[in-house]
This record gives C-alpha cells, sequence and structure tokens, in this order.
C-alpha cells in the first residue's frame, strides 16, 4: 500500500480547504483501495479536515498529518503545537526537517530529533525528510530505539518546486543510503511528484510513496495522481 501526503504548506485559508474537500470527496470514493493517503493541511484548519474525516465520506483510508509539530512536551512553549495540542484530531503522521524547515526556521538535526521523540510517544508516525547530505547527521541525532518508528522521506532540494523530479535511478540509489543508516524504514520520494512524473517512479515497488507539494493543491490533480500512483 503507498503512502501519498498531501503538504499544502501556507497556501490555504478556510474557504480554499472547504472547496478543495468538497471537490475531493466526490470523487475519491472511486479511488482503488491501496493507497494510504495523508491530508496534512495548516494547522489552525486541523479541526475542519478531522471532522470532515469523521464523517466518513472521503476516501477510507485517508489520514490526517501535521506538516510540523513542536520538539517540546507540553508546558510553557508559547506559540508551539505539540502533541498534546494534537490530541482528539486524529492525526497519524507528522512531517518533521522538511528542507524549508531546516532553511527557514533553522531546524537543527537535533530540533528534528526531539520532534521524532515527541511523535512516537504521541503514536504518530514521523515522515523524516532528508537530503543526501543530512543522512549520516540526522541519524546520529536520533535515539537508536526511535529510528524503526520512522518513515524516511527522499527530499532533494533540487526537485523541489521545479516541475522536474529526481530520476528513479538516484531515488533508488538513495534509498541504499537511507537504509544502511535508519535500517529498512520505510522510504518515500518528494520533489516534483506530479501527474507527468515518469510512471517508472509512480510503479516502482522500491519507493512506498510519496510526499506531494505543488501537485497536491488543485484537489483534481492531486487525484490524477493519485490515480495513476495506485
Ligand atoms: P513539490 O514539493 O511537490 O512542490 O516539489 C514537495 C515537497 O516539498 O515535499
Amino acid at each position: 500500500m503507498k503512502l501519498v501526503i498531501a503538504n499544502f504548506k501556507s497556501n490555504k485559508n478556510r474557504e480554499d480547504y472547504e472547496n478543495w474537500i468538497s471537490t475531493f470527496e466526490k470523487e475519491s470514493s472511486s479511488l482503488p483501495a491501496t493507497l494510504n493517503v495523508v491530508l496534512a493541511p495548516s494547522t489552525v484548519d486541523l479541526m475542519l479536515f478531522s471532522n470532515h474525516l469523521l464523517d466518513h465520506k472521503l476516501y477510507p483510508q485517508t489520514n490526517l498529518g501535521v506538516q510540523d509539530i513542536s520538539p517540546f512536551p507540553a508546558g510553557a512553549y508559547t506559540g508551539a503545537v505539540g502533541s498534546v495540542n494534537l490530541v482528539g484530531f486524529n492525526v497519524t503522521h507528522a512531517i518533521v526537517g522538511h528542507s524549508e524547515r531546516r532553511h527557514y526556521f533553522h531546524e537543527t538535526y537535533q530540533d528534528v530529533a526531539n520532534k521524532v521523540r515527541e511523535c512516537v510517544a504521541a503514536k504518530i508516525t514521523p515522515i523524516v525528510c532528508v537530503r543526501k547530505d543530512d543522512i549520516v547527521p540526522q541519524v546520529a541525532a536520533l535515539e537508536p530505539s526511535l529510528l524503526a518508528q520512522v518513515v524516511v522521506a527522499f527530499e532533494p532540494v533540487d526537485h523541489i518546486g521545479t516541475g522536474a523530479a529526481d530520476t528513479l535511478e538516484d531515488i533508488i540509489a538513495t534509498k541504499q543510503l537511507v537504509q544502511a543508516s535508519f535500517g529498512k524504514v520505510p522510504y518515500i520520494y518528494g520533489g516534483s511528484v506530479d501527474p507527468h512524473t515518469d510512471p517508472n517512479i509512480l510503479h516502482s515497488p522500491e519507493i512506498d510513496g510519496f510526499l506531494v507539494g505543488t501537485a497536491s493543491l488543485d484537489p483534481q490533480t492531486f487525484l490524477s495522481l493519485l490515480k495513476l500512483t495506485a
């Protein structure tokens, strides 16, 4: 079963999300049952998605994700949204260490490791995003007992938001690097995945799923991608 995560980043407001969900609801029931779809909206709109998921009108294997999570436990951390604040929303996955977080918010390997710890303690699956250069230092920062609990997303920055995905050869070669350090964890790819992506990438048994930014913003485009991926 392929894991496909829609990362809406900071693109949409409440009304945009309502429109997105209503289009997705109408067509998602026709999707084949071979996908685990995770929608990661802005944190302020988690309630909207959570209520729709409870209505069971969305594709049955649709789950809820967050784009980030606090590295801290419950406490005096003004502005932070941590696992304790997500209780009751049925969040199953958290994107951690996205290159945009590492770049714009100066997140360190230790920050990302702390986020993984918070996720695992709350039974939320962390999707750890790495470039090739992050693999070894990120593993060094992580508690060894937590390595087996993560999904790793290979996210080459040169291919994010560019419209040109990486090659299948490089994605598979990087999987060897990831699994040499993390162990045999699920391995997904992100970087300009869209309906025009090489079908050999979309169908490769070596790749356990995709992290999708731009192509998730339009529900029809995302539905097309899901159909091609299934
Ligand atoms: P993109 O973003 O699909 O727009 O390239 C991917 C990502 O940032 O994970």
